[in-house]
């Protein structure tokens, strides 16, 4: 594994991606070659106020270019301060972070379920897997928000040639009703393919594809939430139970996890 760097980058790119949306492009960052889907960058804020970093999915690499790509919502002080941000602005990042996603075989098919402002490592992993020569059409992708508003970079997403499903609390966009639903229903009717399942989202969520996978006996991965103070193993403030007993540090034994071994709260 790549050993992470603290370097100082710049906001090269900003796109407001709406509904407090945001994707900022990071460089130079000398690692953005070796970041893998699933891991994550440490990003001091510009602020004197806030002492910790705030951790962040990588969305996209540009290795030639050295780029960096995270994609948020503004939610609490730490975004709100990164949304203002401007091109030419300057970022502190220590990275990259944690257990990456292993990539399924290319006979397999994978499902990927992405909740809400989780599907940035997500779409990083279909993207890598096709440039690896995965079949885009081997990719289910199930992407569900609140409303259509909270669905984002859906053009990019299409464009990938994926197989985009899509779900909405509200019914405004896709299938009405939590994203898990539809889920379930594809997996009923799959059950005698080689699949592979991954997750990304709210608490709720994953436990539910958690419990899918056990279910069903499905292999996959689950990429975990958690406050995240050191964010290298040291202060053990991002902790979570395991089934087997014991705990995990989800920045450094994650936040990458497999099905079936984390103890996931609601
Ligand atoms: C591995 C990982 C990947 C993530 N990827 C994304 C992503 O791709 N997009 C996205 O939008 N969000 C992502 N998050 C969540 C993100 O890190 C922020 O926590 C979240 O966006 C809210 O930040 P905020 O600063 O706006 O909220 P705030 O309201 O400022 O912070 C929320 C609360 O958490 C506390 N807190 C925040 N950070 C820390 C810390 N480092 N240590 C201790 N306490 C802390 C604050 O004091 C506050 O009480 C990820 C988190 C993790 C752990
Ligand atoms: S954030 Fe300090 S041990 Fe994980």
């Amino acid at each position: 594994m790549t050993k992470p760097t603290c370097e100082d980058t710049l906001v090269v790119k900003k796109r407001d991606l709406k509904n407090d949306y945001y994707s900022l492009v990071l460089a130079p960052f000398s690692q953005a070659k070796s970041i893998q889907p699933g891991q994550f960058v440490h990003i001091r804020l510009p602020s004197t106020d806030i002492y910790f970093r705030r951790a962040f999915s990588v969305a996209s690499v540009s290795p030639v270019k050295e780029e960096v790509e995270i994609i948020f919502k503004v939610f609490g002080r730490g975004t709100k301060i990164l949304g203002k941000l401007c091109k030419g602005n300057s970022l502190d990042l220590l990275g990259p972070l944690g257990v990456p996603f292993s990539f399924p075989n290319k006979k397999e098919r994978a499902v990927i379920v992405a909740g809400g402002v989780g599907f940035p490592p997500l779409m990083f992993l279909a993207e890598k897997m096709i440039e690896k020569g995965h079949n885009p059409k081997q990719i289910e992708f199930f992407y569900g928000g609140r409303s259509k508003a909270e669905l984002v970079e859906l053009s990019r997403l299409k464009k990938m040639g994926i197989k985009l499903h899509l779900s909405t609390d509200d019914g405004s966009a896709g299938t009405k009703g939590l994203v898990i639903g539809p889920v379930e229903q594809y997996l009923k009717k799959h059950l005698k393919e080689k699949i592979k399942l991954f997750g990304c989202g709210p608490e709720k969520m994953l436990k539910a594809v958690d419990e899918l996978g056990l279910k069903y006996d499905i292999k996959g991965q689950l990429a975990i939430e958690a406050l995240m103070p050191c964010g290298v193993g040291i202060c053990l403030g991002c902790v979570v139970p395991l089934k087997a007993g014991g705990f995990a540090r989800v920045c450094c034994d994650g936040p990458v996890f497999e099905i079936g071994v984390v103890n996931i709260a609601c």
